[in-house]
């Protein structure tokens, strides 16, 4: 039975090391679930949502994360920390920061690391809700603090620090501001964060700093007309001179071309100088995954300064199951590493990160037409397609389907069980498809990753197999086993 007082408010390493020892069975009891993935990040127990402060420091990649370590039980959420040197083998740390104050009570909500002269600076908000009475919590009875805390090796924290609370943000917003993310531009700190107004208008706020602790409201980055009613998660990256803005805008939904898209997490270009002046534009919105099973990702440079991605493998309010394993103690996982870059036509693409390459075992390499071979769950399939007009119906484990035909790619999950059913993307062209399949989850790259596609996936896991069927002659095909 769980400890009761972790429905109160408040967790802190001690309550933590305790719960621990209470319910070391479950630790068994997840680690015996044959949809344990292989080669992605999941909670050792317990739940695993946004990734958060991702960084390298000293050759040692930092991932944390959000994490209730005993659910279903509740408690306040807090930082997982994980820690990796290749991202295919992970290391548990106890977990980094704990919702142990009055201003974090409720949750050591999503934030971010900047490191400035070998310091790590953790910003996060901090999450109290007010339960003396009924409250709405949009404009009333919730608290989202900015809180700083500093560490030089990425274990150990300095205490907290408050630095902006509900009055320190524009005052036509909602109580909904959360999730800095820091960076530098131009020689200059700046900080944003994620906002909901008081008309249900998401936006993503702009902070300046010159000491990293003081922060001064800039501007707010939005669309000319209304886009989802708050912006979690924003990120900031520029590559090359191109510079980009995501956010997860909440609730919005697309229908193009009958094809009904639920954009939760998506990228502006964004054309803004970072010179002090309020003048900037968001263009063209686009959608960052296709899949079921996309949210809440971040981006940050590695030492090398390569732009990664890592993203939370779920979705919140899901109409279909994304708790397919809670039974066995734990729920959910991270998207496999990703490397960013543009493509010629501006498009930011996501590509397997190249260190995963370390996993391979060739199976077959070979003409794409008429291309079958069984497979084990844990597998990786390159297709390129010498005529990226031609329609294609490509099988993919039990009964996954990924079919290209009418200037759609649709990849139908209908037999897979957890009710995911079809998702579809308009392209007038497939040249490539890039594919990494775990025990419980399928990530697909088309074109370069221009588009992906990243689902959880529940079939049975036997006899599963490959098989590529199309009119056309030409295109290749390699198959690798993934060993970690
Ligand atoms: C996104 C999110 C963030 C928040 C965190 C709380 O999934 O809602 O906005 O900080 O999760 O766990």
């Amino acid at each position: 039975m769980a400890d009761m007082t972790l429905k109160k408010k408040r967790m802190d390493r001690e309550g933590y090391r305790q719960q621990l020892r209470l319910e070391e069975e479950k630790l068994h009891l997840a680690a015996a679930d044959p949809r344990r993935l292989t080669y992605h990040l999941e909670p050792p127990v317990g739940w695993l949502n946004d990734p958060n402060g991702l960084c390298q420091k000293d050759g040692v990649y930092h991932i944390y994360h959000q994490y209730v370590p005993f659910y279903p039980e509740l408690c306040s959420v807090l930082w997982g920390h994980v820690t990796t040197k290749d991202f295919i083998h992970y290391e548990v740390q106890e977990p980094a920061i704990y919702p142990d104050t009055d201003w974090d009570q409720n949750g050591a909500y999503s934030g971010c690391t900047f490191q400035e002269k070998g310091t790590m600076y953790v910003y996060y908000t901090g999450n109290v809700r007010h339960a003396d009475r009924d409250y709405d919590y949009i404009t009333e009875g919730r608290e989202q603090n900015t809180i700083l805390t500093t560490s030089e090796d990425g274990f150990h924290f300095t205490p907290k620090q408050l630095l902006m609370r509900n009055e320190d943000y524009p005052p036509d917003l909602s109580l909904h501001v959360r999730d800095p993310k820091v960076f530098r531009e131009n020689g200059r700190y700046y900080m944003i964060q994620g906002a909901r107004d008081l008309d249900a208008r998401g936006s993503i706020l702009l902070f300046e700093s010159e000491d990293l602790i003081h922060w001064t409201y800039r501007l707010r980055f939005t669309t000319k007309t209304p886009f989802g009613y708050m912006w979690e998660c924003p990120n900031y990256l520029k590559v090359g001179d191109r510079r980009f803005l995501i956010a997860c805008p909440q609730e919005y939904r697309q229908t193009k071309g009958g094809i009904v898209k639920d954009n939760w997490c998506g990228y502006f270009p964004l054309e803004y100088d970072f010179d002090g002046g309020t003048e900037y534009e968001l263009l063209e919105y686009r959608t960052l995954d296709q899949g079921f099973d996309f949210y809440a990702p971040q981006v940050f440079q590695d030492e090398s300064g390569r732009w990664l991605l890592l993203g939370w493998m779920s979705t919140p309010d899901a109409d279909y199951d994304c708790e397919m394993t809670v039974e066995n103690g734990w729920v959910h996982a991270m998207t496999a590493p990703r490397e960013l870059y543009v493509n010629e036509a501006g498009r930011l693409c996501q590509r397997p990160m190249k260190e995963l390459e370390g996993m391979r075992r060739e199976i077959a390499r070979g003409p794409a037409q008429g291309f079958q071979k069984a497979v084990s769950a844990c597998f990786e399939l390159k297709v390129f397609l010498d005529m990226p007009k031609q329609p294609f119906e490509l099988l993919l484990r039990e009964s996954a389907v990924l079919s290209y035909r009418d200037g759609v790619l649709s990849l139908d999950l209908t037999g897979c069980g957890a009710g995911r059913t079809v998702k579809s993307v308009e392209l007038s062209k497939v040249r490539d498809l890039w594919i990494l399949s775990d025990t419980s989850s399928m990530e697909i790259f088309v074109n370069g990753g221009e588009e992906t596609f990243t689902s959880r996936i529940y079939d049975s896991m036997k006899d599963l197999k490959v098989k590529f069927s199309s009119g056309q002659r030409g295109g290749r095909v390699e198959l690798y086993e993934l060993i970690v």
